[in-house]
């Protein structure tokens, strides 16, 4: 638990009529007013360039929130309630006298107060300048930051440094909207609240991990910024390793920012670095082309941006993780745009029993996997091996049977919220668990950064796959060179 405070007095949204406002962020804090958790006084300062007052950017909030809200989360009083908390001030984060405008704004800018800044990251520098200049970044103030942080390892030094010559580490809150999801936390349920998967949770007991996150959406007027970035950064640099960490990381001793943190950065410092040797061996990037998804026509990528283009909008890793634990356990990560199907999930996959009583019996045994689908569907599911009824007069039959905990149904009245709901309200209330440290950022871009290294070492250029399908070709031979078949149904 967050040690006890005064209730916030401010929350400052920085980018507050961008995309992310519209759909998450407002959306995330209505929802928490709605439930009372958000300080009874609390004022909502947002901010950004356009030229909104207080009402204008309240008819602004309303209408993202009749768009993004779901119908049965829309109570017109609440929602009246709810953006009577919200004023406005039009700043250009490169005038620093704006800064002075927003302090007077906020009225007494000594109380305590979170920043959220999802703004392009070339503002962050000039942001939090300004900030400093106009007091606002005195003992009593958070900062919460919004990916990307940087597009490698030097540029997210350079912002974090300058983060870090205002605020301390401590008041530091880098999001990754994935630590914010219900199912991400409950693979530490699964593995740190229950007993018996910690014996066979290494080397001896795992034979492959793989994690998936497969989306059917293309750019999305996201142009700008996703051709830049490709799905290595957009996606594994932190999302997919974190999931790895959470996966892969040794137990923490309390359920705090510190310990977890300090395992998940051991995970990282840990990742094999992939040399240009080997990169063409243990990655493959994949481009969408034309094709179908869920029955649509879609176009290719490089005709969606307009240009041709080598930036990756799949890619597949075969990663290694050089501890006592994990030596040999070989994980797959893989993600792209336009796939099959929408899904993220991550499985495990035990291994072989090591001698088979029923082989000579006629009887096949599959190995155990543990499957945690984190969406669209949230569940665990464990697969284990059953007889099928019969006399099995010509042979055993054994059979592969799902052992079944659907989150959706056994939780079936809790609400599902929105990542960021649970991520503002740590911001809010100054609980640092779920994000990201410096450490971690660092380590991560590291390790992603030897990848591109490795790529134009190699000239490597993502091979077209159709969309509506897994990915390149070359993404199923990444996993069939070790024997290893994607789970893919
Ligand atoms: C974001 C990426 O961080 O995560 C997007 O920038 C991606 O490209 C999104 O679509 C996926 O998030 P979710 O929660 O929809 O799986």
């Amino acid at each position: 638990m967050p040690e006890a405070r005064q209730p916030l007095d401010h929350l400052l949204l920085f980018g507050a009529t961008g995309d992310l406002a519209q759909r998450m962020l407002l959306p995330s804090l209505y929802g928490l007013d709605e439930d009372g958790l958000l300080p009874a006084d609390m004022a909502i300062t947002g901010t950004a360039r356009t030229d909104y007052d207080d009402n204008s950017y309240r008819a602004f909030a309303k209408k993202a929130l009749d768009q993004f809200l779901p119908d049965d989360r829309k109570d017109k009083d609440k929602i009246a309630t709810f953006l009577k908390r919200l004023r406005y001030q039009s700043l250009d984060a490169n005038d620093l006298a704006g800064f002075k405008v927003l302090a007077d704004k906020i009225g007494d800018a000594s109380k305590e107060l979170a920043i959220f800044l999802s703004t392009a990251p070339s503002l962050f520098e000039p942001t939090i300048r300004g900030l400093d200049s106009a007091g606002l970044a005195h003992g009593m103030v958070r900062i919460g930051l919004e990916k990307p942080l940087g597009y490698d390892l030097a540029s997210s030094r350079e912002i974090n440094d300058a983060v870090a010559r205002v605020f301390p580490e401590d008041r530091i809150f880098r999001i990754d909207h994935y630590l914010g999801k219900e199912t991400v936390q409950n693979i530490l349920a699964l593995r740190f609240g229950n007993s018996f998967f910690e014996p066979v949770w290494n080397a001896q007991g795992i034979d492959n991990v793989q994690i998936t996150i497969a989306e059917t959406v293309g750019l999305e007027e996201r142009a700008g910024y996703y051709d830049g970035a490709g799905a290595l950064r957009d996606m594994v640099t932190n999302h997919m390793l974190q999931l790895l960490a959470l996966i892969a990381m040794e137990p923490p001793a309390r359920f705090d920012g510190t310990a977890i943190r300090d395992e998940k950065s051991k995970v990282f410092r840990s990742l094999r670095t992939i040399t240009p040797e080997q990169v063409s061996q243990v990655t493959v990037t994949g481009q969408y082309g034309a094709g179908a998804v869920g029955g649509a026509v879609v176009k290719a990528y490089a005709e969606e941006l307009g240009k041709p283009s080598a930036t990756e909008t799949f890619i597949a890793i075969k990663a290694n993780i050089d501890n006592w634990r994990w030596q040999g356990v070989p994980f797959y990560i893989r993600t792209g745009k336009r796939m099959a199907v929408r899904r993220s999930e991550i499985a495990i996959q035990f291994r072989r029993v090591p001698h088979s009583m029923f082989a000579g019996r006629g009887g096949l045994l599959q190995p155990n996997k543990l499957i945690i689908r984190l969406q669209p569907e949230e569940y665990i599911q464990m697969l284990v091996m059953a007889k099928a009824p019969g006399l099995d007069r010509d042979g055993i039959h054994l059979r592969e049977v799902p052992l079944n905990l659907s989150m959706d149904a056994e939780f079936a009245g809790a609400r599902r919220r929105i990542a960021y709901e649970r991520l503002l309200l740590d911001l809010i209330e100054g609980d640092q668990t779920l994000f990201v440290r410096r450490d971690e950022v660092e380590a991560q871009w590291a390790w992603t950064d030897a990848i591109r290294a490795g790529w134009a070492a190699n000239d490597m250029k993502p091979k077209s796959y159709p969309s509506g399908t897994w990915g390149p070709s070359a993404a199923i031979a990444l996993t069939e060179r070790d024997g290893v078949t994607w789970q893919d149904d």
